[in-house]
């Protein structure tokens, strides 16, 4: 039977957006927040809907709506171009317009991985090097191996487009503007794992991106592109931040209340429907094509350290000139704030907030640090997504940190008691304190270090090593709320 071209993940009261209309919806997002003065009255429709919405991925025309949209600046700063030829070139959207053109993907690279054995593919992409685009930065052949040694009948690859990180919308741009090199990338992994389904897991809140890939799907089908070896199927998400966690995101695909499931098992043994599965991100799939054509010596020799190849970045709109960059990696942050962002277009930088809200906040001081997973690690940051949002001297440290923790509460996903109970506390806590009220200092303390060392999973640990990074880098900003 061949597969319907879309359907939504199944909802279980747990979802926020499964009742809105995106083009009615205000964006809420930490972006937004950054640039409330810009347009007050949408900041504070956004600021007020029910539900609210986290990122429409346009923290580059901030505070953003449904209903308006354009297209960011698009510059190509890395050595080599590995993945924004096509979205430079306004998009490519056509299948026969995707094969003609010179893009290191083109079909080429699917053509060639399919003449290979699938072992020589996985030891190829674990000699470029690359590593997880997602967040975890974990290298990506390595789980390739994983996927490809276990022994089943079906394997499974899903492709993560579900960007929730707010202030990135790199992944957005890869989906609707260069779909097929994603749906080429997808099919490369089947093959060399052994998988015969897949499914693209796309949020609600990119409406233009689902519309896009289902198309390229169809037109991929009735090319026989994929088939008969490979069925990919898109799913439309219906507003959980924490379906971009990959079991989080296996139980939506499942129909299942979208919570983090425990490990082991692992997902490369028991993933979707309990079979062997490869979760990977947007932009780490979008990059296999041209590995698979120029080789992977040509990609490791991209970018320094331990972060090999290129990555992609997302700056908000207080720069002067916000929008999306592919760099090498090792470029310092204060060359993308000064040369790429060309600066702010007002105050002065408070704090550059890389990878999302999970991520920490780089202050000006530190702005020397090289992009790379390590480097930022080592600052008690990291890469995250990519996203770049500049706070000006109009916000305050402590109003970024009740934001998030705001945001953290509401995305929780409930099973684990530090996160789901802790959370919501320790917001209304960051309310008050922010406010100048007192607080309880020792017992913040205390659900911080709960939250840091007990949560199940990355979103409980990400916002407490939030707290615990800006507290580390802006000493005096939340000194009260620690006494
Ligand atoms: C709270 C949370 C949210 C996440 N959100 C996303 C997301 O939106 N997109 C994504 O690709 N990975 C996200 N991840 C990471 C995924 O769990 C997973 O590591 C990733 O999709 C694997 O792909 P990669 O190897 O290509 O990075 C998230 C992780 C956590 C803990
Ligand atoms: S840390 Fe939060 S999001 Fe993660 S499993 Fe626990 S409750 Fe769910």
């Amino acid at each position: 039977m061949p597969e319907p071209a879309q359907r939504h993940a199944a909802t279980h009261g747990f979802y926020h957006l499964e009742h809105s209309r995106i083009s009615e919806c205000a964006c809420a997002g930490l972006a937004c927040f950054a640039a409330r003065a810009d347009r007050p009255d949408r900041w504070q429709i956004a600021a007020t809907q029910t539900p609210a919405l986290y990122c429409l991925g346009k923290c580059y025309d901030a505070p953003s709506d449904g209903a308006h949209d354009g297209r960011p600046h698009v510059g190509q700063h890395a050595s080599r171009s590995v993945l924004l030829g096509n979205v430079l070139r306004g998009g490519v959207r056509d299948l026969t317009a995707y094969r003609s053109g010179r893009s290191g993907g083109g079909g080429d690279a699917l053509a060639m991985a399919r003449q290979m054995a699938p072992q020589a593919l996985v030891n190829l992409v674990q000699a470029s090097r690359l590593r997880g685009r997602g967040g975890a930065a974990f290298p990506t052949g390595i789980k390739w191996q994983a996927v490809a040694n276990a022994e089943a009948r079906i394997k499974y690859v899903v492709v993560n487009a579900d960007e929730g990180d707010a202030g990135a919308f790199s992944d957005r741009f890869l989906l609707e503007d260069d779909p097929f090199r994603l749906i080429e990338g997808a099919a490369i992994a089947a093959h060399a794992v052994g998988a015969q389904r897949g499914y693209l897991y796309i949020r609600k809140e990119y409406p233009q991106a689902a519309q896009v890939v289902s198309q390229a799907l169809e037109q991929a089908r009735s090319a026989g592109w994929l088939l008969p070896t490979f069925q990919l199927e898109l799913v439309v998400g219906q507003g959980a931040y924490i379906c971009g966690e990959e079991t989080s995101l296996l139980n939506a695909l499942e129909g299942r209340r979208p919570e983090v499931r425990p490990r082991p098992p692992q997902i490369s043994a028991r993933g979707l429907f309990g079979a062997p599965t490869l979760v990977h991100n947007v932009e780490t799939l979008c990059a296999i094509p041209w590995i698979v054509t120029h080789g992977a010596a040509a990609y490791a020799a991209l970018g320094f350290s331990q972060s090999r190849g290129t990555k992609l970045l997302s700056l908000n709109s207080l720069f002067r000139r916000p929008g999306l960059y592919e760099v090498d990696f090792g470029i310092r942050l204060a060359d993308v704030v000064d040369q790429l962002g060309q600066g702010l277009r007002r105050g002065r930088l408070r704090g550059l907030m890389v990878g999302g809200p999970l991520a920490g906040i780089v202050p000006p001081a530190l702005l020397d640090t090289r992009l790379g997973y390590e480097e930022m690690q080592a600052i008690d940051c990291a890469v995250g997504h990519g996203g770049m949002i500049a706070f000006s001297d109009d916000t305050s440290i402590a109003n970024i940190v009740v934001q998030v923790l705001r945001f953290g509460s509401r995305e929780s996903c409930g099973k684990c008691t530090p996160c789901h109970l802790g959370t919501p506390i320790l917001a209304a806590m960051a309310q008050a304190a922010a406010n100048g009220m007192p607080i309880d200092g020792s017992r913040f303390r205390r659900l911080i270090e709960a939250l840091a060392e007990t949560s199940l999973c990355g979103h409980g640990r990400g916002l407490a090593e939030f707290v615990q990074s800006v507290r580390r880098h802006y000493p005096s900003e939340l000194q009260s709320w620690f006494d």
